[in-house]
């Protein structure tokens, strides 16, 4: 660890020491704002990163948790601002949020280096909210500390548990299939939702702040917290203390995020159950850190991590409540120390071991034993092959081992709402067999990257009773979906992969033991189709969109914009004004 800052080493201290003009007028304009310099000078400015809006709804209670923060800042002797960021919501962003993580970054970043702060509170939790403010961050190396939204409530309906997605997609198929009536189906609607905090799943926001809690940016276990408990008030408080010890220790980043940490995060990720989107965020946070996490590394620790939390969708039966219950994020760490880094560091100036200290699982049935896992492997595994020569993702765990080893026809989808017309149709010509394929669905042709993984199962089948199918996509998929969905190929069809060749009929195998992926067709013939294939037109042609095309990296590399990857500190610099 660095030594101790002084007051007149703060960064802030160049906007409000210097006895000149511009200073003279920073000094005035706090003034303005009421504050004295008693308030503001000598003292570490603290920016708190706040992405609350009435349009995210797993946020709702930031409005009110920031004062907590700024309490606990205020305690340690510093002066916080909050400042508005960019609230990336899952639930009402078309196309999809994905197309603005990399926004979010970008403002992060900028809005910390172009202001008098000392150190940040990145107040995030839904889906891509950790990841953008966490890349952001790191860009922008000062002292900072990650302030977790917590999972809503359980759900509830007529006394059964709800969780969020999951049951939406299962009691969706039921509905289709005729189970289900209007009264039912509004009261799922009002009880699958009950709180402020994010999905209460294991999907994308809980598996991203479990991210961030092993890789050390929160305090520790505070991923575990539900957004509406008394203790979560408790946690932002102490999360304003830290960070003004943070500042004056100069514990940045760059000393947090290692790749010992990154490699935590992945064990942790594999042991959770991982949503699928968490490859795509922890290999663009890694490489923001100049870190090389690939594809492979996370393979290799899928194979070999068991999966302990019994939290939906991969666990059969728990929500984040009940994981917190059972001793939250820091037990299942405790579980698996021997497969940590414990040296890490982390936010509380401590060790990674030095943190689990102390903590015990209280229920063994929710955070299993290594000798009792959920399952033994497989939260993910990576495929390649001749469908997709940069990679592809699919959660065993979450398919019906029937199709581990799979082959059958493809059923080829350009579009969205193409492939909707015909799930609909209860005529549709269809077998159990059938690999159902979308493209034009990643980075580029979405665009964005929307969540239309889970192609959902043709009515056809659902009313033979079938549940499950090999479906294809170079999409994302959402973490609370399940089935045996192979996401993320890359090179995606749009600019060319070889998932633009495929026809429908030509025969797919799947062979997840080998992590193959390939289609059946013979050489000769894919050179005749590649030779055949137009690039269609680039999906936006202004504004962000533009941006966004020009620069987003494909699936395997995170989808960061390419400028965007720098090493620590790597910056144009701060003008001396
Ligand atoms: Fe915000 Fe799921 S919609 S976490
Ligand atoms: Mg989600």
């Amino acid at each position: 660890m660095r030594e101790r800052k002084k007051p007149e080493d703060l960064r802030s201290a160049r906007w409000f020491t210097p006895d000149d003009l511009r200073s003279f007028g920073h000094r005035s304009r706090m003034m303005q704002l009421g504050y004295g310099e008693e308030d503001f000078a000598n003292r570490p400015i603290i920016g708190v990163l706040n992405t609350w809006s009435e349009l995210n709804t797993c946020h709702a209670h930031f409005r009110e948790r920031v004062q907590d923060v700024k309490r606990g800042v205020l305690q340690a002797g510093a002066f916080a601002v909050e400042l508005p960021s960019l609230s990336v919501d899952e639930s009402f962003i078309k196309p999809t949020s994905m197309l603005y993580r990399n926004l979010l970054a970008i403002e992060t970043e900028e809005m910390i280096r172009c202001h008098p702060l000392d150190g940040v509170v990145l107040m995030g939790g839904c889906d891509k909210t950790t990841p953008g403010l966490v890349m952001g961050a790191i860009s922008a190396g000062v002292p900072m500390i990650y302030l977790p939204a917590g999972p809503m409530l359980r759900g509830n309906y007529a006394g059964k548990p709800l969780g969020s997605g999951s049951d939406a997609w299962k009691y969706w198929d039921e509905r289709r299939a005729g189970n289900i009536s209007d009264a039912e189906w509004l009261g799922i609607q009002g009880g699958i939702a009950r709180s402020a905090g994010t999905c209460m799943t294991m999907g994308t926001a809980s598996t991203m702040t479990a991210i961030a809690d092993a890789m050390g940016l929160t305090l520790p276990g505070a991923s575990s917290i539900p957004a509406v408990d008394s203790e979560h008030q408790r946690m932002s408080a102490a999360c304003g203390r830290r960070i003004v010890e943070m500042v004056w220790e100069d514990l940045t980043p760059d000393q947090i995020i290692t790749e010992a940490a990154c490699r935590n995060a992945a064990v942790v990720a594999m042991a959770t159950g991982c949503s699928t989107n968490a490859v795509v965020h922890l290999i663009a946070m890694a490489r923001r850190a100049g870190i090389n996490l690939t594809l492979d590394d996370l393979d290799a620790l899928g194979r070999i991590t068991p999966l302990i939390a019994n939290v939906r969708p991969s666990g059969k039966d728990y929500l984040m409540e009940d994981f917190y219950y059972a001793g939250g994020l820091r037990a299942l760490m405790k579980q698996m120390e021997d497969r940590l880094d414990l040296s890490a560091l982390t936010v509380t100036g401590k060790t990674m071991g030095e943190n689990l200290q102390g903590a015990k699982v209280y229920n063994a049935d929710v955070i299993r034993p290594l000798s009792n896992p959920v399952y033994e492997e497989g939260s993910l595994a990576v495929l390649r092959g001749n469908l997709c020569p940069d990679g592809a993702v699919i959660k065993p765990a979450a398919c019906d081992p029937k199709f581990h080893v799979h082959q059958g026809p493809a059923l080829v989808f350009d579009s969205y709402p193409e492939m909707k017309k015909a799930v609909d149709n209860e005529n549709l010509e269809i077998t159990p067999d059938h690999v159902m394929v979308l493209r034009n669905a990643g980075p580029h042709g979405g665009p964005g990257f929307p969540e239309w993984g889970m192609l959902p199962i043709p009515k056809a089948l659902i009313k033979q009773g079938h549940r499950d199918m090999l479906r294809i996509s170079d999409a994302r998929m959402s973490g609370t979906s399940y089935g045996a969905c192979v996401l993320h190929v890359a090179p995606e069809s749009y600019i060319g992969g070889p998932l633009a060749l495929l026809k429908t009929g030509d025969i797919v195998r799947l062979d997840l033991p080998n992590r193959r992926l390939d289609m059946l067709v013979d050489e000769g013939e894919l050179a005749k189709r590649k030779a055949a294939w137009v690039a269609p037109a680039p999906r936006f042609e202004r504004g962000y969109g533009h941006i966004f095309l020009q620069h987003v990296t494909q699936a395997d590399k995170g989808c960061d914009f390419d400028f965007l990857e720098t090493d620590f500190g790597r910056s144009a610099g701060e003008p001396e004004i």
